[in-house]
């Protein structure tokens, strides 16, 4: 468990009191906050770009040549992806949707844990691993679907109407976001008084741009991040330190202010 210096501790306290206050506060979510859960993020210290190169594993183009380098890519990650747990991070941003303080989740995630953690309003801008279509005539398939072809084709999984080839629902490289998400969380971001983010290297455009639709209409920055971000010296509140252990404590936070205001309304 990471120890937390003084100034993070008031830093958390700070941040209890902007989000307390806040008219319209909304979180935006990477892969580092996943990480907590044992799935690998993509440019940390054991990021999966350090080992698979994502020109080549991670983009359409390299998907339509040759499907078999994402699969293989895809083969090791997947049974941590599809068995993994929300951690104390996901929980606390679920926690403060519950005490009304967030009003939506906007995740670069493709993992489904802040759902599986109890968070409501989530749009999921780089798509979601558990659904699968063809490339060729759209059909949709399950994870289950296709664990089994996997299993029983032992190669990229094909389309069991027209043979092309299968693709999950996220969002590669040189494919665009989908709409209504993109949409949705640019006007969430215009919205916000406050935005919370919390395991991003804010890197990947479009998304590494939303904090700035909310820099221009005059809301705040809160940055929970192990890593400096490119808008670390915009933000009214950086914390480098680990998602897990930070977030559960600005619930905490909240939640003794609420209760100090309950027993003493003067
Ligand atoms: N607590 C806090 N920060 C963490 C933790 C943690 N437990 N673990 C990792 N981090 C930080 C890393 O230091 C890094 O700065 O989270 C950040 C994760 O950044 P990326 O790996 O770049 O992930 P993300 O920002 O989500 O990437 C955006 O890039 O490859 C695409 O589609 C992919 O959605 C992804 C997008």
């Amino acid at each position: 468990m990471n120890t937390l210096e003084p100034i993070e501790r008031e830093n958390i306290k700070k941040t209890a009191r902007l989000l307390l206050n806040s008219e319209f506060a909304i979180v935006l979510t990477g892969a580092g906050i996943s990480t907590e859960s044992g799935i690998p993020d993509f440019r940390g210290e054991s990021g999966i770009w350090k080992k698979y190169k994502p020109k080549i594993y991670g983009s359409i183009q390299s998907f339509l040549n040759d499907p078999s380098k994402f699969w293989k890519m895809a083969e090791e990650i997947a049974p941590t992806l599809f068995n993994a747990e929300p951690n104390p991070g996901h929980y606390a941003i679920a926690d403060l949707e519950k005490e009304n303080i967030i009003k939506a989740v906007i995740t670069q995630n493709i993992d489904e844990l802040h759902q599986k953690a109890g968070t409501v309003i989530v749009y999921e801008v780089h798509g979601n691993i558990n659904r699968f279509t063809c490339m060729g005539c759209r059909a949709s398939y399950t994870k289950e679907q296709i664990l089994r072809k996997i299993k029983k084709e032992k190669s990229s999984p094909g389309c069991s109407f027209c043979g092309a080839p299968l693709k999950p629902s996220v969002v590669l490289f040189g494919e665009s976001l989908p709409n209504f998400e993109k949409y949705m969380s640019i006007d969430l971001a215009k919205k916000a008084d406050i935005m919370l983010i919390a395991g991003s290297s804010l890197t990947v455009a479009p998304i590494c741009d939303l904090p700035l639709y909310t820099l221009r209409e005059g809301g705040n920055l809160i940055i929970v991040n192990d890593e400096t971000t490119y808008l670390d010296d915009r933000a009214e509140i950086v914390i480098n330190n680990k998602t897990g252990v930070v977030l559960p404590l600005i619930v905490q936070e909240v939640r003794s202010i609420k209760a100090k205001q309950v027993s003493d309304p003067t």
